[in-house]
């Protein structure tokens, strides 16, 4: 490759964060991922402007294939892009492809554009062609940008990287069904092994190929809903846009429930269908009204005690039992609550999740649902005992949204669900300032909220060691249930950090003065009112 198109290439542009006016977002992911309809999506509900950076290679392909340009030849092809750019529409929408001039827009989204554009975009000319083009586009920012290296390459200081995708598999069967095609159909079969054609092109190009940025937002869309992903990543643009504005506002939620497995933080929910072209047609209709959900085909959640939990909670608590000396306060009658339940907790421990399935679930007679990493579920024994327990194993990468869906998922058909609002254990046992996740799933959800205080677990089982310390005491707090106040219209954002400090300083109310760490002072102002 020459050396000045590995220079071009390699030179960290898009301008560094402090130097623009506007919040640039960038949406990367394989074909049929979501991009454009989210990207859109986003932008339209930001009032950002958004650009398809795919119609730019699409554009120099459909111009080389009208000039019989021998795709093969990067530098032939790469000399045809300075003909081709992109026209914005009234509300900032990059979406008519000029070939000189001329609206090709229909013509580039054809399925011969689209067999071959995978091959035109690999050759590094046609992509060090293109790349001033799209920082250009990118200048002053409140602009979303999608493609396959928006956020590795092109823009590395964007403000906020997503990363969308889907198997293969859902990818295909949603262009099919667009498409009008039966999932069974040969054309459905042909368009998933073109999807994976080019997927595999686009993966493992030499330059700029399509790969996450480590620091993109990943949002796996298999059998998710359209708004709701838009939702996920306009939230991540507003609390990237408050904390450069030096709001003081929380990024985003986070949720961890679980017990002896180290789970994982959750943000929000739910992502995408494509809609998209039918044959060639317009490109990512922003379909706000009414998007078409993915049936999900996931059975619904048991709340039943099994033999094998009951054995388990039983073990549990001999072990706690003969290791430590274990106070339980709160459970002298049982719990008598239906439907939904939030169980929050402070966390501190590996003891905190062993604590609270081993006497809640007897007292609540239905079981607590928590989350867990889906490593730890892969593996056989563990992965098998966890799963007996009701714990619902959440994938890494795409963590935050799947804990999040997968924990509303509880709630919404009647069930308990336990979580640690903190995100993490505490070093020292105090607690620390809490994300809003907990707060959303129960603002989203209206379950009341079950506090819960465990104090002494810190030492029991301190965070960073393998194993539990014999002797000591552990405490467990069952407070009263409570539900959040409604919130109807205002700022979004102070409600779901009202609803946080609120459950946290119930919480603290349950945890000895020592353990009360950030929320102290909010105990005593309660108090003292
Ligand atoms: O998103 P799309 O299907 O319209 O993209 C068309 C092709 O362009 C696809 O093969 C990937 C490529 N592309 C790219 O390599 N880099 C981008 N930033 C955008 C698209």
């Amino acid at each position: 490759m020459p050396d000045t198109i590995l220079r071009a290439m390699s030179q960290p542009h898009g301008s560094p964060p402090g130097t623009r006016a506007g919040l640039v977002v960038a949406v990367d992911g394989p074909a049929s991922s979501g991009k454009s309809t989210v990207g859109s999506g986003v932008a339209e509900a930001l009032g950002y402007r958004f650009v398809d950076t795919g119609l730019l290679y699409r554009g120099v392909t459909w111009l080389a294939q009208q000039l019989r340009t021998p795709l093969d030849v990067g530098e032939s092809v790469a000399e045809l892009a300075p003909r081709v750019s992109l026209r914005a529409g009234p509300e900032g929408r990059y979406e008519s492809v000029l070939v000189d001039g001329m609206d090709v827009t229909d013509e580039v989204l054809s399925p011969g554009v689209d067999r071959r554009v995978s091959e035109v975009a690999r050759h590094p000319e046609v992509r060090s062609a293109l790349l001033g083009r799209q920082r250009e586009l990118a200048e002053g920012g409140d602009i979303v940008v999608a493609g396959r290296d928006i956020g590795t390459v092109v823009l590395p200081h964007a403000d906020v990287k997503v990363f969308l995708d889907a198997s293969p598999e859902e990818r295909a069967r949603r262009r099919a069904e667009q498409r009008g095609f039966a999932p069974d159909s040969p054309e459905a079969t042909a368009i998933l092994g073109d999807l994976r054609r080019r997927d595999e092109i686009d993966r493992t190009r030499a330059t700029a190929p399509l790969r996450p940025a480590p620091d993109a937002l990943r949002v796996a869309t298999d059998g998710h809903g359209l708004e709701e992903t838009i939702d996920l990543v306009a939230d991540a643009v507003r609390a990237e846009r408050d904390r450069r504005a030096g709001a003081s506002v929380e990024p985003e939620p986070a949720v961890e429930p679980e017990p002896a497995v180290e789970p994982e933080p959750a943000v929000e929910p739910e992502p995408a269908v494509e809609p998209e072209p039918t044959a060639k047609t317009k490109r990512a209709p922003v379909a706000r009204t009414s998007p078409r959900r993915e049936s999900t085909a996931e059975p619904r959640l048991s709340d039943r005690i099994t033999p094998f939990m009951q054995l388990s909670d039983l073990v549990g608590r001999t072990i706690m039992n003969a290791t430590t000396r274990v106070h339980i306060e709160g459970l002298e009658r049982p719990l008598d609550i239906e439907g939904p339940l939030l169980v929050v907790s402070n966390h501190a421990s590996n003891a905190d999740g062993p604590l609270l399935v081993c006497w809640l679930t007897p007292a609540l007679g239905r079981r607590m649902h928590l989350l867990g990493k889906q490593e730890a579920m892969d593996r056989p024994l563990l992965g098998w005992a966890l799963a007996q327990n009701g714990v619902i194993g959440v994938r890494r990468g795409a963590a935050d949204l799947e804990a999040f869906r997968a924990a509303k998922r509880v709630l919404d058909e009647g069930h308990v669900l336990g979580a640690f609002p903190e995100g993490t254990r505490s070093p020292d046992g105090c607690l620390q300032p809490a994300k809003d996740g907990a707060a959303i799933l129960a603002l989203r959800t209206g379950a009341p909220i079950l506090p819960v205080g465990l104090s002494g677990t810190h030492r029991f089982w301190p965070r960073g060691k393998r194993l539990f310390r014999p002797g000591g005491q552990v405490r467990m707090r069952v407070g009263t249930p409570f539900t959040l106040p409604r919130t109807s219209g205002g700022d979004r954002r102070r409600a779901q950090a009202e609803a946080t400090r609120l459950i946290m300083t119930k919480i603290a109310e349950l945890l000895p003065p020592s353990q009360r760490g950030v929320y102290a002072a909010e105990v005593d102002r309660v108090r003292g009112e």
